[in-house]
């Protein structure tokens, strides 16, 4: 998995069953791999530039023996046979999502590459089915939420604050309400910008810039009247919203107030949105149940717990997934669900017509 903060490569090592109708998902290893350096500006640069069909062609090869490469090294650290493993599922980099009004998606990392490189077969390229008939691609992640995190009696919400932040309500299990889920807005991508334009640092360790920050009540009523916020459904988002030049706009706009106050106003602004959503989109949900990197921003977590104070926000581990790996093990999870013949992606999620099976497999 790697996601839209291009912090690094997330791998999983499941081992997955099926007994009766229920699949059972357990974690053997978890690794996040750092981006080689080369490969990450080769892409930090095809995000932000015009650039020649070359580079994206490189990148869609090269990143397979970038992968190739965790793979083994997981495996090795797991002392685990690679010849052994059924299956990989890569989600790939997302280089470009517009469902709604070009009606494409594109994520970097061959398949063919990394079956042929491991003798593996590889299930990648899961959003185009779901794009195809009509749904936004996005999030695919709540069929593993659905499946993991349901309660028999409450309401849950499944968080993951990445780059971006995306929400799914889990009715009870048996309830005949629909799941729905979305993107909520920019989780992490926006901290990450000014981190870096203003510390040179990739994130804001813990949330302490934030801490540290004032409130620009001036500034988040400008951030909160982007008009991704009160989308109807479905709807999601990328860096193609919520990137460099948006944030590039921010600071310029805002260029006398330290950097500190703007950290401390676009970790509201996340805040907010994921608050707001969950409002609006459930009432009363019992619980929260967090993962994505975000979760380690201190700071961002406290302003959830104040902004929503009856609503209990904790942990995935609390439910036994790993907050870290928790996108990783859901792309093992739909690669399983693929080679098995069962749809993945959820039409009252996506929009999609109806239900298929996602992916494309790639034999070794
Ligand atoms: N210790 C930390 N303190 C604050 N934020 C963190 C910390 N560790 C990770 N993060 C945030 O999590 C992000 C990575 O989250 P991740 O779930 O991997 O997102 P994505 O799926 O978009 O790659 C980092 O870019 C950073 O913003
Ligand atoms: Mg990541």
């Amino acid at each position: 998995m790697t996601g839209t903060s291009l912090d690094g490569i997330d791998t999983a090592l499941c081992r997955i069953h099926t007994i009766d109708t229920t699949i059972t998902l357990e974690l053997c290893e978890y690794m996040c791999y750092e981006y080689p350096s080369e490969i990450k500006k080769e892409i930090q640069f095809l995000l932000n530039e015009p650039s020649p069909i070359s580079i994206y062609s490189h990148i869609h090869h090269e990143l397979s023996r970038v992968y190739a490469q965790c793979v083994r090294q997981l495996c090795s650290s797991a002392k685990f046979d690679i010849q052994t493993i059924s299956a990989i599922g890569i989600h790939g980099q997302t280089l470009w999502h517009d469902p709604q009004q070009q009606r494409c998606t594109l994520q970097a990392g061959n398949g063919e590459v990394l079956a042929k490189i491991l003798s593996i077969p590889v299930v990648s390229d899961f959003r185009s089915a779901d794009v195809a008939l009509g749904g936004t691609g996005a999030p695919l992640v709540p069929i593993f939420d659905k499946e993991f995190f349901s309660s028999d009696t409450n309401t849950h919400i499944a968080l993951n604050i990445g780059g971006m932040a995306n929400i799914t309500v889990l009715p009870p299990r048996h309830s005949a309400t629909p799941v729905i889920a979305c993107d909520t807005g920019p989780g992490n991508v926006l901290i990450d910008a000014l981190c870096m334009k203003y510390y040179n640092v990739p994130f804001d360790t813990e949330g302490k810039y934030a801490h540290n920050g004032l409130l620009i009540q001036e500034l988040l009523q400008e951030l909160q009247n982007h008009p991704f916020y009160k989308t109807p459904l479905p709807k999601s988002t990328g860096r193609e919203v919520f990137g460099q030049q948006y944030a590039d706009f921010l600071c310029d706009s805002f260029s006398n107030h330290h950097p500190n106050n703007l950290i401390r106003t676009v970790t509201e602004l996340t805040a907010w949105h994921i608050t707001d959503h969950i409002q609006r989109l459930s009432d009363n949900p019992h619980t929260v149940i967090v993962a994505g990197g975000g979760k380690h921003n201190i700071f961002l977590m406290n302003r959830l717990q104040e902004l929503l104070p009856q609503t209990l926000f904790c942990s995935s581990e609390s439910f036994g997934i790993n907050a870290d790996a928790k996108e990783a093990m859901c792309f093992a999870y739909l690669s399983y669900r693929t080679l098995s013949g069962l749809p993945s992606n959820i039409p009252s999620v996506t929009g999609a017509s109806r239900e298929a099976v996602l992916g494309s497999i790639s034999l070794p």
